[in-house]
């Protein structure tokens, strides 16, 4: 019997054309599947992501509750017109986070993932309490309350707790000092030296030019400036082998 004869019987014998094709996507599939069993974890490793400091937090609560997300996506594509435009595109880990992630899927403005560092915080506090006044086209919305409420803290650590719960690394001690640390770095007057410990590269002092309280205001800019921030793309790109 040749190959075209079996193939034949195959295709006219539905039975054994079913049987065949359920088959090779069975084997197929295992194939696939099978080896995520035995991977902790599918994100490359990146140098310098850390979970978000208390503030921040909060602030990206702020984020998610205003709906910034509608406008805003979180992710450079790896063309050339998005990474000429907002720098280096994004990495899986410098999302893994984010529970929930920050994607969108919108963008009516520009993509947030790299702003932090890109504007002062005076820039910052401004565009939110009135966007036109700083880009008179503009069609965002004015977040002008979020200058008059103060940031609302109960107990934190639960909210850190809540995270760990999900799979960020939030220690017992980032735990314990959760109220402390969120306060502590909005505060200029502060002693930050733990907080900075336990979260390199974080930014503090007092974001919405009013150091009497913390904010609503305060928390969302600390969110927004270090965004994009944490990984030193020179060293990735280096050890990558980019450059
Ligand atoms: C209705 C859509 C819309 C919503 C909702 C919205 N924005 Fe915007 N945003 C825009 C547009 C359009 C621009 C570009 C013009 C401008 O700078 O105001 C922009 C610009 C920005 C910029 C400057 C980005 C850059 O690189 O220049 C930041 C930061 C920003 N928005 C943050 C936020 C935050 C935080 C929220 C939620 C509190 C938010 N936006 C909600 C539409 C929106």
């Amino acid at each position: 019997m040749g190959l075209i004869d079996k193939h034949a019987l195959i295709e006219k014998n539905a039975t054994l054309l079913l049987v065949g094709s359920l088959l090779v996507v069975t084997v197929g599939g295992i194939v696939e599947i099978a080896p995520l069993f035995y991977l902790d974890n599918t994100i490359e490793k990146v140098e310098g992501m850390r979970p978000y400091t208390p503030l921040e937090l909060a602030g990206r609560n702020i984020y998610v509750r205003e709906g910034c997300y509608l406008c805003h996506s979180q992710m450079i594509r790896p063309f050339r017109d998005e990474v000429e435009r907002y720098g280096h595109y994004s990495l899986a880990a410098e999302s893994m986070y984010d529970h929930p992630f920050q994607w969108g899927s919108k963008r009516t403005g520009p993509d947030l993932a790299r702003v932090g560092d890109r504007y002062s915080n005076a820039w910052h506090v401004q565009h939110l309490a009135d966007p036109r006044s700083v880009v008179p086209e503009s069609v965002m919305p004015n977040y002008a309350f979020l200058k008059d409420t103060p940031i609302e803290v109960k107990d934190f650590s639960t909210h850190l707790i809540a995270n760990r719960r999900v799979g960020v690394p939030y220690s017992d001690d980032m735990v314990a000092n959760a109220n402390a640390d969120l306060m502590a770095q909005a505060d200029p007057n502060a002693d930050t030296t733990g907080l900075e410990k336990r979260y390199p590269k974080a930014k503090v002092g007092d974001f919405d030019g009013n150091p009497q309280q913390v904010t609503e205001m305060d928390a969302l800019v600390a969110y927004l400036q270090m965004l994009g921030t944490l990984v030193d793309f020179k060293n990735y790109d280096e050890a990558a082998g980019y450059r």
